[in-house]
């Protein structure tokens, strides 16, 4: 894939539209608490890659609706990341300095402020699915939109996985243990990304959505491994997080247990696995498509 594709500038565009639609969701940082909103607003337009929103825009392309119903979705499940991302670098957890090239939030701000902007902006994530979603989406669907998001942060989803992550510092997990872990801490949101966006869908058939969830749920675990496979030979300044921090506080990672060989073919036999799912879609999963191969070749 060339950098001028089309599906390249397509998914560029997708990228600042969902900085668009965040920027309206977010107070100002001269709104009291100003410091609360000036760190949610560092910890949210610091330079991530959008990947959640972008893959919710290309869903919504597959089943062919128009990009404003995915616009609250997308934004919903970016703020539930930037959360997750101010936690899991707090000193508790992963205790990491560096993030998207910049200081962490407790580091630019500090340990309590950080804990309270991953509150808020879970919170702002159900305020904006709560108001932002489209009138015309059937009520019945925009309920089951929240109660993805719900369940995909929750115990049995993104925090799930982080206790299991947290738990399995220093032991040694097998493939199975590992899998289910990635499947919760990372696989969930994106898994949620791709069906809050399909739900938008009025009517959506129930055939089509399992397609689709199948191939988010094979990228979501194949994002992680290439996370993990980053962290052994990305660079610092390019990921803009520290590279080898999994491996100097002994995380369970792909690498570490079955080495970098494995992991980049576990990523792979993911991504056709993902391919596979998306047949009956046509063009219109070109934007699947692409992403699924960026996922597994990135480099940050
Ligand atoms: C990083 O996610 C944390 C994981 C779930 C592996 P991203 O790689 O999507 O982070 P940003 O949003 O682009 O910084
Ligand atoms: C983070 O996984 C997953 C979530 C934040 C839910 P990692 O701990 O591997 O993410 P990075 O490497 O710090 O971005
Ligand atoms: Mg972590
Ligand atoms: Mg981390
Ligand atoms: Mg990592």
């Amino acid at each position: 894939m060339t950098d001028t594709s089309p599906v390249e500038s397509q998914v560029k565009n997708w990228r600042e539209r969902a900085d668009q639609i965040l920027e309206k969701w977010l107070p100002e940082g001269n709104v009291v608490p100003e410091r609360l909103h000036q760190a949610m607003r560092y910890s949210v337009f610091n330079g991530g890659k959008r990947v959640r929103p972008v893959l919710g825009y290309a869903a919504g392309q597959a089943v062919g609706i128009d990009i404003e119903h995915c616009d609250a979705p997308g934004a919903a499940i970016e703020l539930i990341h930037a959360y997750s991302l101010v936690h899991d670098d707090l000193p508790a957890m992963d205790d990491d300095d560096l993030r998207r090239g910049k200081p962490t939030c407790h580091k630019a701000f500090d340990e309590a402020t950080a804990i309270l902007v991953g509150d808020a902006l879970q919170s702002l994530a159900f305020h904006v699915l709560a108001r932002g979603l489209n009138s015309h989406i059937p009520a019945e669907q925009r309920l089951q939109i929240i109660d993805e998001l719900a369940v995909a942060s929750g115990s049995r989803g993104m925090c799930g996985g982080q206790a299991i992550d947290l738990d399995g510092v220093g032991k040694q997990l097998n493939v199975a243990e590992l899998e289910n872990m990635h499947i919760h801490k990372t696989g969930a949101l994106i898994r949620a990304s791709v069906k809050m966006a399909a739900l938008c869908k009025p009517g959506i058939e129930s055939g089509q959505l399992k397609k689709l969830d199948h191939y988010a749920k094979c990228i979501g675990l194949a994002f992680q491994i290439q996370d993990d496979i980053l962290d052994v030979e990305g660079n610092t300044e390019t990921m803009g997080k520290v590279q080898g921090a999994d491996e100097a506080r002994n995380k369970p990672t792909y690498p570490a247990l079955v080495g970098l060989d494995a992991a980049r073919s576990m990523a792979k036999e993911l991504y056709d696995d993902a391919l596979q799912s998306l047949g009956e879609f046509g063009a219109k999963a070109d934007a699947l498509r692409w992403i699924a191969d960026y996922i597994i070749h990135r480099n940050h």
